[in-house]
C-alpha cells in the first residue's frame, strides 16, 4: 500500500493525535523513554505501515531522535528549539505537517523535497555548492548518506565513510585494499579529507581548488615553486600517484622505471656514461633503472629541486 493513500484519509486523525502529543515541547530533563513510548503508540494508531513494525524497533527508533542533535531544545536553531514554528511538534520540521511522509524516497517523497527540507537549515558552509554537484545531479537525497534517527558520527548511515561511499563507488573499496594506500581503512583518514561529497567547484568534489591544492593541505613540502620545477608535478600529483591506493610503492600509478619512461625515452637520449653497459646484466646500467627505486635511485628530487645544480633532479 502506498503511504500516500492512507495519509489522505488519516491526516485528520493524525493531526489530532499529534497535537495532543506535542503540546509540551520535549525537554531533556524528563523521562525520554516514556516520551518515545507515548509517541510510538500515537503513531501506530494512525499508520498501518508503522503498525507492522515490531514495537521495540519503532520505539528505539524514535528514542534515537530524542538523543540526536536535532532534539536539543536549548539550541534555538534545531527543530526542537524551533518547535513553536511547527505547531509545537518538532517532528514536523522534517516529516511535514501531520507526518506527510516518512522519507521513503521515490515512494512517499521525492529527493528534491527531502533536500529542500534539510537545506532549509543546512544550505550554508559545505552545502554551498550542493546544487549542480554530481550527487545532486545523480538525483541523490541527503538521506542516501544520512540517517536522522541514528547515533553515528555526523548522523551518517554507516559507522565508516569507507563503507558508506564504497557501497556505490565499489572500485574505491578495492583501491584502499591495495598494499600502498592512504590510511583510510586504518581510521586515520576519511574520504572527506580530500572530498566534499556535498558539492564543490571541481567536478570530482575535491576540497581544494584543484588536485594539487588538495594534496598540499597535508604535503606542504611539495608545494614549491622550486628553482627547478618538474612539469608533471606542477600540473597534477595524479600524473604519477593514485590518491586512493596502488600495488606500487608510494602509490605510484606504475612501477618507477615504467612511470618515468612513459614520458621520457631514456635509451636514446640518456647520457652515455650512464648507459655505457659497465654494470653486469643484459641491459647494462639500464638495470639501475629497473631495480629498487629505479630512476629515482639517481633522480631523487623528482618533485623539484632548490639546489643550484638540481636541473636534473639529482640533488
Ligand atoms: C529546523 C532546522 C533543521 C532541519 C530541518 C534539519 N536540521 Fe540538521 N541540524 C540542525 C541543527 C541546528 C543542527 C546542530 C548543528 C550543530 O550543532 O552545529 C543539526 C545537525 C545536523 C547534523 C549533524 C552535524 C554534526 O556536526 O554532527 C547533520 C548531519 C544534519 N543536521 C543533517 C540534516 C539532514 C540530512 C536534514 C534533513 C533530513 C536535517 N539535518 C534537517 C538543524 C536542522
Ligand atoms: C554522498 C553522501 C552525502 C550526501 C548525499 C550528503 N551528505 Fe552530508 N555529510 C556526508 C559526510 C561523509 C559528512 C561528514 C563530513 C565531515 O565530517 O566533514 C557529512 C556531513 C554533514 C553535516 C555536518 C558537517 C557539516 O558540514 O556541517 C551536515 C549538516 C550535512 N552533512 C548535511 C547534509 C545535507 C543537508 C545534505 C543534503 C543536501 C547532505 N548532507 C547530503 C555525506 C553526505
Ligand atoms: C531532522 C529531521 C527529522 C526529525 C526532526 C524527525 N525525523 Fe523521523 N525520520 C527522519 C528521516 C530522514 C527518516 C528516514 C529514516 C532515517 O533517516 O533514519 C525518519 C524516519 C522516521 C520513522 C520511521 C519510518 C519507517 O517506516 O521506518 C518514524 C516513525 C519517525 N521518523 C518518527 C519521527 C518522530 C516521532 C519524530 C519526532 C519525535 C521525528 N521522526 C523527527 C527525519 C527526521
Ligand atoms: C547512493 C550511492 C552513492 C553514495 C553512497 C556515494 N556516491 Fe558518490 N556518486 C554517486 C553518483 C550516482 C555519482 C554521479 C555519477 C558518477 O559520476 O559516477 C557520484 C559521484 C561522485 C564523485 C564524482 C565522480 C566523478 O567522476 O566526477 C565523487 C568524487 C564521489 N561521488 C565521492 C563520494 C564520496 C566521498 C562518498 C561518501 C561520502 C560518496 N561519493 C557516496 C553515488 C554515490
Ligand atoms: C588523499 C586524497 C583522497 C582521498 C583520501 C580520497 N580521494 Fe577520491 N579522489 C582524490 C583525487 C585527487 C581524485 C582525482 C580527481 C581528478 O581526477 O580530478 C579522486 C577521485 C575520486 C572519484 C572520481 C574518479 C573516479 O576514479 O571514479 C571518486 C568516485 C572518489 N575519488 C571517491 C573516493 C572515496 C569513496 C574515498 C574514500 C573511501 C576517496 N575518494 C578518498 C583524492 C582522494
Ligand atoms: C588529510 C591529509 C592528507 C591529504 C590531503 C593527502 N595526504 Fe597523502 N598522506 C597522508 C598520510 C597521513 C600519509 C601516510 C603517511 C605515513 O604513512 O607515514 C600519506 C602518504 C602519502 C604518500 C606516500 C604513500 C606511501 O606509500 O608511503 C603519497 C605518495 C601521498 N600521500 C600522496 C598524496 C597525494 C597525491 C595527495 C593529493 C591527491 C595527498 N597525498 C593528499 C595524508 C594526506
Ligand atoms: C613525475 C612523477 C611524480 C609526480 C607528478 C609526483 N610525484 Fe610524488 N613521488 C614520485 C616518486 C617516483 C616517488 C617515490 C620517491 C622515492 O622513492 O624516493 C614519490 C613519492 C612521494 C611521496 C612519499 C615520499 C615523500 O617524498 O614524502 C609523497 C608524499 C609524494 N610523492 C607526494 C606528491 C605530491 C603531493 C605531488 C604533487 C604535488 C606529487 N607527489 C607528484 C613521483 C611523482
Ligand atoms: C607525465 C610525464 C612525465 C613523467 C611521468 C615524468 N616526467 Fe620528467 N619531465 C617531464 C616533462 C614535461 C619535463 C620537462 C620537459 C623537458 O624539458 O624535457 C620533465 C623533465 C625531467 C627532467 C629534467 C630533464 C630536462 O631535460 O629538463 C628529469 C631529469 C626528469 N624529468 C626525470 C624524471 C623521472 C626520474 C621521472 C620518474 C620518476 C619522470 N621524469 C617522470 C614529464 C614527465
Ligand atoms: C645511475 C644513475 C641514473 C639513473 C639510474 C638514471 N639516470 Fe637519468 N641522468 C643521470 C645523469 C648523471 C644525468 C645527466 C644529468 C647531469 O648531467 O647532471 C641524467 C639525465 C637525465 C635526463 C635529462 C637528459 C635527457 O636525457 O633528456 C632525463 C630526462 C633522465 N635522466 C631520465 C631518467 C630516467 C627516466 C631514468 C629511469 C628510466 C633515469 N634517468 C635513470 C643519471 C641517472
Amino acid at each position: 500500500m502506498k503511504p500516500v493513500k492512507w495519509s489522505n484519509y488519516l491526516s485528520a486523525a493524525l493531526a489530532f493525535v499529534l497535537v495532543a502529543l506535542f503540546m509540551v515541547a520535549p525537554s531533556p530533563t524528563y523521562a525520554e523513554v516514556d516520551k518515545s513510548e507515548e509517541v510510538e503508540q500515537g503513531l501506530r494508531l494512525v499508520s498501518p505501515l508503522l503498525a507492522e513494525r515490531r514495537v521495540k524497533d519503532l520505539r528505539s527508533h524514535i528514542q534515537l531522535m530524542f538523543e540526536s542533535p536535532h532534539a536539543v531544545a536549548s539550541d534555538p536553531r534545531t527543530p526542537a528549539g524551533r518547535a513553536d514554528e511547527f505547531g509545537g511538534n518538532f517532528c514536523a520540521a522534517c516529516h511535514g505537517d501531520g507526518f506527510k511522509h516518512f522519507f521513503k524516497v521515490g515512494e512517499d517523497v521525492s529527493a528534491s523535497t527531502v533536500n529542500d527540507t534539510c537545506l532549509n537549515c543546512h544550505s550554508g558552509g559545505d552545502r554551498m555548492h550542493w546544487s549542480g554537484g554530481p550527487h545532486e545531479m545523480g538525483d541523490m537525497a541527503c538521506v542516501d548518506c544520512h540517517s536522522m534517527h541514528n547515533k553515528n558520527e555526523r548522523l551518517l548511515r554507516t559507522t565508516t565513510q569507507l563503507e558508506l561511499c564504497s557501497s556505490c563507488h565499489l572500485e574505491r573499496r578495492a583501491d584502499f585494499n591495495r598494499p600502498y594506500h592512504h590510511p583510510v581503512k586504518e581510521g586515520q583518514m576519511v574520504c572527506t579529507d580530500c572530498h566534499n561529497p556535498h558539492g564543490t567547484v571541481t567536478p570530482t568534489l575535491l576540497r581544494g581548488s584543484d588536485v594539487n591544492e588538495t594534496c598540499y593541505g597535508c604535503h606542504a613540502e611539495h608545494r614549491g615553486p622550486f628553482l627547478w620545477d618538474h612539469e608533471p608535478v606542477r600540473e597534477a600529483c595524479i600524473n604519477c600517484h593514485n590518491p586512493h591506493g596502488s600495488v606500487n610503492t608510494n602509490m605510484l600509478v606504475s612501477r618507477p622505471a615504467q612511470l618515468c619512461q612513459s614520458c621520457h625515452i631514456t635509451d636514446t637520449s640518456h647520457p652515455a656514461d650512464v648507459m655505457d653497459g659497465s654494470t653486469a646484466g643484459a641491459m647494462g646500467n639500464f638495470d639501475a633503472m629497473q631495480v629498487g627505486r629505479g630512476c629515482v635511485n639517481c633522480h631523487s628530487q623528482v618533485h623539484g629541486s632548490n639546489h643550484p645544480g638540481g636541473a636534473f633532479f639529482r640533488k
